[in-house]
């Protein structure tokens, strides 16, 4: 892992967008939204104009593949769900509005940084943290009645990570002439993407895990003339699946934490902008196996440490206060029906906090970097409230992976 330098802890300062770079690549998308006719910055999310989604036939038709479909069993996984192939979401209107807000200068230049994993020739920015400065696109993502739909699909409620990771943007764009080149070079590029998974795959960024179970990831770019660009996973067995026909403002939800995936790297287009959601379990006392390995500020320059840190803690802090809170109570109430006091359930809810709570800084940068003892990575039990009753009642819990 990348060492804690200064220049992370100080924000990666020289990693901003160079004003002339935004000037010559990105001012120029928000003045043809501006030129648009009947464009109208101003616009409220209105989850029934915005929201293209058709719960009546399309629950079934962009029916979830389920983990088990695919050979996959993770310790790790909050749901069966694998994944989704790309449905429809957002309207053109809506992904217009969440452009607009992106591109606004102080949006862009104030949370972006060069990206460093990914690799889109031309360039490549991310931006992350931004949903306080963008209205329209923080209710686009997190309005109750939106959320709904990704819980259907997810089989369990969902809630968003942390403010910092949603709506994140992975932005990438190329100069015009690079793309005219591979328009001449078509047929190439379709048979390199058409056997693009090797170990010489082409892509934006290469095989991972996530950090968080659940992400979603929503198409931003017009992707008509697009060849490439698709995000592709590994099965169980071996085989791969690509997730395509992504189009303008169509997403898919994937298990990305228990999938091991790849972001196609897109020709033949000039842009591809994407916003990512990290999400995981709402409910405080399922499971939550998210670490920070692929998103840490040393990792991600887009991860702002002073920013970043103190939101991560807020969010684990506030689930071991809610964990606490309920078997308090939990203990009161049985005390009070006149229950036999259960020392060996009480050893795991207990072992399972503390594993969550060195879950929380086990990955911290100090810690990568040897200085301090590295706690074991441990499984979590997959509901609190399945525990009374369960062989977890008389038996104490085997922890390790
Ligand atoms: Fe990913």
């Amino acid at each position: 892992m990348p060492p804690l330098t200064q220049e992370v802890i100080n924000g990666n300062l020289d990693k901003i967008v160079p004003e002339n770079i935004y000037n010559d690549t990105v001012l120029p998308l928000l003045q043809e939204l501006l030129a648009k006719p009947g464009f109208d910055p101003a616009v409220k999310f209105d989850f029934d104009k915005h929201i293209i989604f058709n719960p009546a036939t399309d629950y079934e038709k962009y029916k979830p593949v389920m983990l088990p479909e695919i050979d996959i069993d993770h310790p790790d996984a909050i749901s069966d769900m694998a994944f989704t192939l790309a449905f429809p979401l957002y309207s053109e209107e809506a992904v217009d509005t969440m452009r607009y807000e992106i591109f606004q200068k102080d949006i862009f230049r104030n949370h972006s940084r060069m990206a460093n994993l990914t690799k889109f020739k031309g360039m490549d920015v991310q931006i992350a943290g931004q949903i306080g400065d963008t209205p329209f696109t923080k209710d686009a993502i997190t309005h109750p009645k939106v959320m709904e739909i990704f819980n259907k699909l997810a089989g369990l409620e969902l809630v968003y990570m942390m403010p910092y990771e949603v709506g994140s943007i992975n932005f990438g764009i190329k100069p015009v002439k690079q793309v005219e080149d591979e328009k001449n070079n078509k047929e190439y590029y379709l048979a390199q993407n058409a056997q693009a998974f090797d170990e010489n795959s082409d892509f934006v960024r290469g095989w991972h895990h996530d950090s968080n179970s659940f992400s979603l990831i929503t198409m931003l770019s017009d992707t008509k003339d697009m060849i490439g660009g698709e995000t592709a996973l590994k099965t169980g067995d071996g085989r791969i699946l690509k997730i395509n026909n992504y189009q303008k403002g169509w997403a898919s939800l994937v298990h990305a934490h228990c999938l091991n995936h790849i972001a196609l790297k897109p020709y033949c287009s000039i842009e591809r902008i994407t916003a990512v959601t990290a999400l995981r379990a709402k409910d405080p006392l399922h499971m939550d196996p998210t670490v920070l390995t692929t998103i840490k500020p040393s990792v991600l320059h887009r991860s702002l440490y002073n920013e970043y840190y103190p939101e991560w803690m807020d969010y684990r802090l506030e689930i071991m206060l809610e964990k606490l809170k309920w078997l308090r109570e939990k203990v009161q109430k049985d005390k009070k029906k006149g229950k036999d006091f259960n020392q060996i359930e009480m050893i795991n809810y207990l072992e399972d906090l503390s594993n969550y709570t060195k879950a929380t800084w086990r990955e911290f940068e100090v810690v990568d970097e040897g200085k301090y003892y590295q706690p074991e990575k441990k499984k979590f039990i997959l509901n609190w409230r399945d525990v009374e009753g369960s062989e977890m009642s008389q038996k104490i819990m085997k922890f390790d992976l």
